[in-house]
């Protein structure tokens, strides 16, 4: 609950301004007290009546406004806040917040500002890709800034990716998150997960799999996110609902989930708990069924599929700072995750047995065994969502210590 929390919330010039107005009645639902700051270009999208109204305070929009800096008003909206958010963040927003600009009201008070900021950013995926921007983004959480989303999906300019405001229920939840504050070691950190199987095209139709059902790296990035990490799950093809908190890329090959993988960091932990096919088929059916023919049986040529977990492991420059890997063994479970986890060169196995008597692959619980270089840590038999929220405070032990 945010009760007597004053938050100030600054709304950017971009499509998604309107759900700002959703946003300030769920804060203030929850007993909060919301005061709205908006830029000139967020005036285009929505107005400065409508923040008014709905906040019940007078909303800000001008930095040379007589009445308010009679008395500094840039200083004390941003003295009189409890933190500050920023939804929708545009990337002209952060940007001069990442060079310190301070040209017109919502710029100037970010800077004067001693309360925590949370961003929203909000853009076209290509504003939001662009190296500029992504390297604004590294400025602002070497700063301290807090993130919530962007999330995936279609966007107000008619294109699909990165770069959509997060739900209101998920802003809600990071700015409940800050105030709760102990309890969210991982606020600020970047943490992405694989999940569920890959599919390795054969033809059109059929494919290679494997009985990961992904239950287990969905709880991972859901217990994750409820410790406030920023959480992008990289998930093969499953039916499993995304946790709340969690910004979800679906993939189907291992190729792809190796490309959205890399195209998701810096990250500050990657858990690998995906079931990568190890191998695809070499050469396609040139976009065309395999029939069956009285020349035989076809032959699947293989070969290897990148290996994400080493790959991660290995980068020379910025490399997680922790990398966790799942091992999923059928026999000597401790003995080969143990010799994986040299072998791949990350931090921390996860090792499960998953052969068939144990019901884990597509099961609700799972007995694993924890293993990093200075030893094997066997956990009891658990349910996969205690399993998750005990291993996601092991990371978040692993990267606060
Ligand atoms: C129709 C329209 C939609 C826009 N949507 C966004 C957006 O979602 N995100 C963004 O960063 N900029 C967007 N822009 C560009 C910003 O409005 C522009 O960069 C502006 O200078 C931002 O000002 P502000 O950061 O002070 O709000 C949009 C512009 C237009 C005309």
């Amino acid at each position: 609950m945010l009760d007597g929390k004053r938050i100030l919330l600054i709304i950017g010039g971009g499509v998604a301004a309107y759900k700002s107005l959703d946003l300030a009645r769920r804060l203030m639902e929850r007993g909060a007290a919301v005061r709205g700051v908006l830029t000139p270009a967020g005036q285009q999208f929505i107005t400065p009546m409508s923040v008014a109204s709905l906040t019940g305070d007078e909303c800000y929009t001008d930095l040379f406004s007589l009445k308010d800096e009679a008395e500094m008003g840039h200083i004390r909206l941003s003295r009189e806040a409890d933190l500050v958010v920023i939804a929708p963040a545009t990337a002209d927003l952060m940007a001069k917040m990442a060079h310190g600009l301070a040209n017109d009201l919502a710029s100037t008070i970010l800077l004067a500002t001693d309360k925590q900021v949370l961003i929203a950013p909000a853009m076209n995926a290509e504003m939001w890709a662009h190296k500029a921007t992504q390297r604004n983004i590294e400025t602002l959480k070497r700063d301290g800034i807090l993130m919530v989303g962007p999330g995936d999906g279609m966007l107000a300019c008619g294109e699909v990716g990165p770069g959509r405001l997060a739900e209101v229920p998920d802003m809600v939840a990071a700015i409940e998150g800050y105030f709760a504050g102990g309890n969210r070691p991982l606020m600020g950190k970047h943490i992405v997960v694989t999940a569920g199987p890959t599919h390795e095209p054969i033809d059109p139709v059929r494919y290679i799999a494997n009985r990961s059902s992904g239950k287990q790296g969905f709880a991972i990035a859901g217990a994750l996110a409820a410790l406030g990490g920023e959480v992008t799950l990289v998930s093969g093809p499953v039916s499993q609902t995304t946790p709340p908190g969690v910004a979800r890329v679906d993939v189907e090959t291992a190729l792809e989930m190796d490309a959205a993988v890399k195209a998701a960091l810096p990250a500050d932990a990657a858990v690998c708990v995906a079931a990568v096919a190890d191998w695809r088929i070499k050469a396609g059916s040139n976009g065309e069924k395999l029939k069956k023919s009285k020349d035989g049986i076809p032959a699947l040529n293989l070969c290897e599929n990148p290996d994400i977990l080493k790959g991660l492991s290995a980068m020379k420059e910025g490399r997680p700072a922790l990398v966790v890997g799942f091992a999923a063994e059928t026999e000597q479970v401790i003995e080969h995750a143990t010799a994986k986890r040299k072998r791949k060169g990350c931090d921390m196995i996860v090792a499960n047995d998953v052969s068939h008597t144990t019901g884990i692959m597509g099961g609700d619980s799972n007995q694993v065994h924890v293993i990093t270089e200075t030893g094997v840590e066997s956990w009891p038999t658990m349910s996969k969502d205690d399993v998750a929220t005990a291993l996601a405070k092991t990371i978040a032990d692993a990267l606060t210590k």
